[in-house]
């Protein structure tokens, strides 16, 4: 008999409901009897005990299912170890519960900061697997997150769109995308809807540069500019900044977001007419794709599988196409970049795309 309990904690995508059948469903084609106990809304539901116990029934139609059945929410790392409001010890308290229930395992679906808190869960002595999901693919150990391909055909359909009314109008603009500090989904979804401009974090722009692309374009004979920017956007006076200078920068800032500021200098410089497109959480929104339904689904099972050979203190991840189990301890804490010098980044150079460097 294998006693699980399950969570999905920070922000949601795609997938995590397919991610979540793949385990349950593994274990239940076993010869292994088990019991799956969910918690409710992220770490926040293994804190206070808020949890269902689930059935086979429940894992049966949620393969296309966006969002999570279980909930979520954020408990941000930086202070799970302070006690909350009421003074109560939230590690002890996630531990009470694991031990409560007698439960044989953890299984955690997250990003970034999960990953954080499953690693000390783990350094804890509970068992321990994870499984990487997130639309900004920045996790560690793991060529790919599931929630990515979903949220790249989203910002894609977004930026398609807009082509035809930026033709029209003889305009350019600016669609932001998601992604928090790095440009994975701003890179892929810019290259599948020919973006002309694609502005990351982790290759600084320069205005000018900007204004030149766009001038150029306008000088061999197109009506419009598609800027595809990541909301973690920087330019090089701002890169040069100390994080704290660079935060009070935002806080003070005018703009609500960086393609506000971009599209303002734009105007500034070129004349031209700017509008911003802000798809948001629609990214993060709405049925898996076929490419994550799969790949979800694979990691689930390899997760169960972990689960039944008794190994524990691993995230199921994707290396070289192939289903890896990384150490906890190999994830926690780093972030995955866009290599500059990758050669993603230099075809798309050489195609044309400008990254305002
Ligand atoms: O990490 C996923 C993500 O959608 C990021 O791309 C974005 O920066 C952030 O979450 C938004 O967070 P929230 O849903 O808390 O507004």
């Amino acid at each position: 008999m294998k006693r699980i309990g399950m969570l999905t904690s920070g922000g949601d995508c795609q997938a995590l409901n397919a991610a979540m059948r793949g385990v349950v469903k593994t274990m239940m084609n076993s010869d292994e009897e088990v019991e799956v106990y969910g918690f409710l809304d992220g770490y926040r539901g293994l804190i206070y005990g808020n949890y269902r116990m689930l059935q086979s029934q429940d894992f049966s139609g949620i393969l296309t299912k966006g969002g999570t059945i279980l909930g979520s929410s954020r408990t941000p790392f930086k202070t799970i170890t302070d006690p909350d409001e009421n003074g109560l010890d939230k590690v002890k308290a996630m531990k009470q519960n694991y031990y409560k229930l007698n439960l044989d395992c953890l299984v955690i679906l997250g990003g970034n900061g999960t990953h954080k808190t499953a690693n000390l869960l783990r350094k804890e002595g509970l068992n321990v697997v994870t499984l990487p999901k997130t639309i900004d693919n920045d996790l560690y150990g793991t060529d790919m997150t599931f929630g990515f391909q979903s949220a790249v055909d989203i910002a894609t359909n977004c930026i398609d769109c807009i082509h035809t009314t930026a033709s029209s109008h003889s305009r350019v603009f600016i669609v932001e995308v998601m992604g928090h500090k790095v440009g994975w989904l701003t890179l892929n979804a810019g290259m599948a809807s020919g973006a002309d401009i694609i502005l990351i974090p982790e290759i600084p722009y320069d205005i000018k540069k900007i204004a030149d692309a766009i001038n150029k374009r306008k000088k061999n004979g197109s009506r419009f500019t598609i800027i595809a920017v990541a909301e973690g956007a920087i330019s090089k006076e701002d890169a040069k900044l100390s994080k704290k200078e660079y935060q009070k920068k935002l806080k003070d800032s005018k703009y609500p977001s960086i393609s506000y500021e971009i599209a303002d200098k734009i105007k500034q410089v070129t004349g031209e007419e700017v509008r911003v497109t802000v798809p948001g959480h629609t990214q993060r929104g709405g049925s898996p794709c076929p490419y994550d339904r799969v790949f979800a689904s694979r990691l689930g099972s390899e997760a169960a599988k972990l689960i039944l050979d008794g190994e524990y203190g691993f995230m199921v991840g994707y290396k070289n196409r192939e289903i890896v189990k990384v150490p906890l301890e190999e994830v926690a804490g780093k972030l995955k970049y866009v290599d500059p010098d990758s050669s993603i980044v230099k075809e798309a150079k050489m195609l044309g795309i400008s990254f305002g460097d």
